[in-house]
């Protein structure tokens, strides 16, 4: 494996609008794997950002009669707000008004240019203003109408720089097939495939500036800007231009910009430019809100993010990990939020640090004790416990290095459940009536053993929730664990810390304001 830091980047947001749930999403999902990789000892580099250029920004800014930077800035903003509130560790934000990226992208078209793979010609065709695209025939509707999704379509002819993308599609083909691995999950790569079995065309990288200001001048006629997903994409490699981290290890993006931005022009751009591809695209499904797209339009979308303020972030990222396998849509309701947080965090999770801390509190003077001698407890339920916990471990890590996050959170669940039914089987607050020594060993082995499977329940769900995870850790009297090297396993760790007397990790909803 490289020194060089694992390099993980998110989609940058269009600056015209505020946040949704389907933004916050991307953030959350990515943050959960890049705090994956640094508890495994990996240095990790994180980027995201906004895509501040376009037509849509221009027109949302000319809808509010501001200047497009003051627009972008206020957006800016809240997107920071954003990553704050959802507790993203991203290492970097990029902005595509920034000197830093506006160098790089017409330092690429310039070398395009010059070396004779983007030419000017002249074009005829139907062109879309909300998709900032020219459209075919093929896209029209059986009925010949164009689908709602291209808005407004009109006949126009204009003098634009191309560049010639289609050269470069059967080198697109063979590298895919090379690497069937490229865009995960597979199924998706398939529909990169299918979208290549019809030639494509070369790609107008250029706007007359008559029809669109906001964006980046092309260096050799300042007559034009650059299209912005020419401008978009280069973000993930002009914000490491001077510091050697390209190429990227991951690009994680919503399934709506996979073919052909980022499947088809971007690893073109890269081929054309010399320079190396993202070694992997990861590409997640929608969040719809009761069957609705979580778009900008739907104002729920936007709500959906107050439940992070009221019920917590890590409760919020819980959800949205636990609800979403990573390739497929997935439908955001408040109620199910509800059932999961009075559930699998409350009931299952609080509930058994609260019982450890009473049953300390009243038993052990709120000291974890140690796990009995092997021999004076040979009994089948500890056993059974740390047999459970070995498997769940494995097949924890297992899942979340195949992003199978939803499934490893299920049986990071399951280990928590059986541990609260091993409690309710050895039933220490009955064990504490009994004067039999036997029954003070078990006593003994049942607290030290829920001390040290909620150390690791805590340990392994760092990533998903960083804060709750510290806290538990704190409680059982425990430094917050930052790596996974040897803090996995079963150990004697906890035996003798200082337990706190109570926790809230998850207040009851109806006490909620
Ligand atoms: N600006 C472009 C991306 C340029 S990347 C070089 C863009 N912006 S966006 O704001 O429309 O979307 C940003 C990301 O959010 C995309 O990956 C998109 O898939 C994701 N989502 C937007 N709405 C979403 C849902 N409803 N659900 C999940 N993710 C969605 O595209």
């Amino acid at each position: 494996m490289s020194n060089k830091p694992f390099y993980i980047t998110t989609a940058i947001d269009y600056a015209n609008g505020a946040p949704h749930l389907g933004h916050a999403y991307e953030k959350v999902l990515t943050d959960v794997i890049v705090r994956f990789q640094r508890l495994h000892g990996r240095e990790v580099h994180f980027l995201t950002g906004l895509d501040e250029h376009g037509q849509k920004v221009q027109q949302a800014a000319a809808a509010r009669d501001i200047p497009p930077q003051q627009a972008c800035d206020e957006v800016a903003a809240l997107f920071q707000q954003l990553l704050q509130d959802l507790n993203i560790s991203n290492d970097d934000f990029i902005r595509t008004t920034q000197p830093r990226h506006k160098m790089v992208v017409q330092r690429y078209l310039q070398k395009l240019f010059d070396e004779g793979l983007i030419y000017k010609a002249e074009y005829t065709g139907y062109y879309s203003v909300s998709q900032e695209q020219f459209v075919l025939e093929k896209d029209k509707n059986p009925d010949g109408t164009w689908p709602a999704i291209f808005g407004t379509v009109s006949c126009i002819t204009e003098a634009n720089y191309f560049f010639k993308l289609s050269q470069y599609q059967g080198w697109l083909i063979e590298f895919l097939n090379a690497n069937p691995d490229w865009v995960f999950p597979k199924f998706r790569q398939k529909q990169v495939l299918e979208f290549l079995k019809d030639p494509i065309n070369d790609l107008c990288i250029s706007r007359p500036k008559e029809r669109l200001t906001w964006g980046i001048e092309l260096p050799f006629d300042s007559d034009f800007v650059t299209y912005v997903w020419f401008d978009a994409l280069v973000n993930y490699a002009s914000a490491v231009d001077t510091t050697g981290q390209w190429p990227a290890d991951a690009h994680v993006i919503g399934k709506d910009i996979l073919v052909p931005p980022h499947a088809v022009y971007w690893p073109c751009m890269l081929h054309a430019l010399g320079l190396a591809l993202p070694r992997q695209l990861i590409v997640h499904g929608w969040w719809t809100i009761s069957g609705d797209k979580a778009s900008k339009s739907a104002g729920n979308a936007t709500n959906s993010l107050q439940l992070a303020n009221t019920y917590g972030t890590d409760a919020f990222r819980y959800y949205l990990i636990r609800e979403m396998n990573v390739g497929q849509d997935s439908d955001f309701s408040e109620e199910q939020f509800k059932t999961r947080y009075r559930t699998d965090l409350g009931n299952d999770l609080g509930n058994l640090l609260n019982r450890l801390l009473n049953m300390g509190l009243r038993q052990t003077q709120s000291t974890v004790p140690a796990t009995p001698e092997a021999n004076s407890l040979e009994e089948q339920p500890e056993r059974e416990l740390r047999k459970l916990w070995a498997s769940t471990a494995t097949r924890y890590l297992e899942l979340a290095t195949t992003y199978q996050f939803h499934t490893a959170l299920e049986a990071l669940w399951g280990f928590i459940r059986e541990m609260n039914r091993y409690m309710e089987h050895r039933a220490p607050w009955k064990l504490g009536k009994s004067t039999a020594p036997a029954d003070r060993t078990r006593l003994e082995a049942c607290l030290a053993h829920i001390a040290e499977g909620l150390r690791l329940t805590a340990v392994a769900l760092t990533p998903v929730m960083p804060g709750i995870s510290a806290k538990i850790q704190t409680h059982i009297g425990l430094t917050p664990a930052t790596r996974f090297a040897e803090q996995l396993e079963w150990s004697s760790q906890t035996a003798g810390a200082r337990l706190s007397t109570q926790a809230i990790l998850f207040p009851p909803i109806e006490t909620i304001p």
